[in-house]
């Protein structure tokens, strides 16, 4: 859970008279929703990081993994006291569990004032409007397929910042029988390459020099006939258009990396040498039953052309054990896919069942304990895999791009996408240096700045 602003954060002053507090569970597509969300209230709300001293909250919901609906009653209970004390408080709970619960949500927590999922979050201006007015329980959860996503043309709220997320696409068409995501979030839209490079240039302007390129399914973009640009064809224009920063992109589906994309590593200068490629599992049964549209074998073969056309190239993943009908054989497939592939690092989840996806009527539940023991080995045999992939840096001279500095500590960041601690002074802070890594510890590096 993060607040859009912390205490001390820089942020753009403005003169607005009322107050806004944005609470955010999830990925990085909410992070970018909830600035989305203050952009759009700037000239009438200022972010304040004290919920306290709120006239609007809003919670921004997600619903990948249980227990979102928990947290999110436990959190209205608390927010519930706020309004006792400031009953002109207004709350409103936007994106995916939003989406999911819908109308019930004022039925279940009174207090909340409007719901809104994410397609629904661009009309927030009007739905704060209708408030203000007196009207209630305001509802705003339809998904609609021709949904464009609007340009926000206002400056962004947090200044500072030497990365920045854009998100190029959103939904998800792909129906992996798992996941809640195709139904809160609706179809694959994609983003007009203009209002990308917009938006890029106007964060560029602020000092970003760090993009990351968001979406469910970024290397679909642009899929339909008549969008025109695809993804390798928008990375190219955002590397000829802004041939200074850094390009990354996030999450890909193994099954949409084309030889084009992968081509695109190493060939375009801004195109930083790391990939984030979920994989879920290592064995095919599994595959098949996740409805992941790629096998074991095709998988491997994509890492492997990855490496042939960036050898030092950061491939990171997600996995989920416990998957219904996982057996322990199914199991040491996912092992010996980790000892084959060598991630630098691994997100893994216990399998989680969410309503309405086919997952969830799925037999052969596997039990929690059994969940938990094969979440624990798999964590600590990653924790070794990386650490010794993290070792291959130690010596080496980096270039990476300083992020934010706090009482002479600097971190920063390696093309690859590693996090280096230094010393040095806040005046670095986003400068590009050169540094030699003296160590590697558990998803950093600690490095020293060579002069
Ligand atoms: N249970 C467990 N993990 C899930 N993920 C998505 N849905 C579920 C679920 N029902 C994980 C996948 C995905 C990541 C964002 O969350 O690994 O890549
Ligand atoms: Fe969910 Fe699969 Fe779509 Fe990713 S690709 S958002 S896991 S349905």
């Amino acid at each position: 859970m993060k607040s859009l602003v912390r205490e001390n954060d820089e942020i753009l002053v403005n003169s607005a008279p009322k107050r806004l507090h944005i609470i955010t569970f999830g990925c990085q597509m909410n992070e970018y929703d909830s600035q989305r969300m203050a952009q759009m209230l700037m000239d009438s709300y200022r972010l304040t990081p004290f919920p306290e001293e709120a006239d609007l909250i809003i919670v921004n919901t997600c619903s990948i993994r249980e227990k979102a609906e928990h947290k999110l009653y436990s959190l209205l209970g608390r927010l519930k006291g706020l309004k006792r004390t400031n009953p002109s408080l207004k709350i409103g709970v936007a994106g995916c569990v939003a989406q999911q619960l819908g109308k019930d949500l004022f039925e279940r927590a009174p207090q909340v004032d409007f719901v809104m999922g994410p397609q629904g979050l661009y009309d927030l201006k009007r739905i704060v409007r209708c408030l203000e007015k007196g009207e209630e329980r305001l509802l705003k959860t339809e998904l609609n397929e021709d949904f464009d996503i609007p340009y926000i043309d206002v400056p962004l709220p947090r200044r500072g910042d030497v990365r920045a997320f854009v998100t190029i696409m959103q939904g998800c068409d792909n129906f992996c029988t798992y996941c809640i995501v195709p139904f809160v979030r609706g179809r694959e839209i994609s983003r007009p390459v203009d209002d990308i490079l917009r938006e890029i240039g106007s964060l560029v302007d602020q000092g970003v020099k760090d993009v990351t390129l968001l979406g469910q399914n970024v290397n679909s973009y642009g899929k339909k006939p008549s969008e025109g640009v695809d993804c390798p064809g928008l990375l190219k224009e955002i590397d000829r258009a802004f041939p200074g920063i850094r390009l990354r992109f996030t999450t890909s589906h193994p099954k949409d990396l084309s030889d084009r994309l992968i081509e695109c590593f190493g060939r375009l200068g801004t195109l930083c040498e790391h990939l984030h490629l979920p994989v879920q599992s290592g064995s095919d049964r599994i595959l098949k039953r996740m409805n992941r549209r790629y096998s074991r074998a095709e998988y491997l073969q994509k890492v492997e052309k990855l490496r042939s056309a960036c050898p030092d190239m950061t491939i990171t993943t997600d996995l989920i054990v416990g998957f219904p009908g996982e057996t322990e054989e199914d199991f040491s497939q996912t092992m010996s896919l980790l000892e084959k592939v060598r991630f630098d690092q691994a997100f893994a989840f216990k399998f989680s069942e969410r309503p309405g996806t086919a997952a969830a009527r799925f037999p052969e539940k596997v039990a929690e304990d059994v969940k938990s023991r094969r979440l624990t080995k798999l964590l600590e045999l990653q924790n070794q895999i990386g650490l010794e992939q993290y070792r291959r840096f130690e010596g080496r001279v980096c270039q990476v791009l300083v992020e934010s500095s706090s009482r002479e500590k600097l971190t920063a960041r390696t093309r690859e996408n590693h996090v280096v601690n230094l010393e040095g002074g806040s005046n670095l802070v986003g400068r590009l240096i050169n540094v030699y890594i003296e160590r590697a510890c558990h998803h950093s590096l600690v490095g020293r700045i060579l002069h």
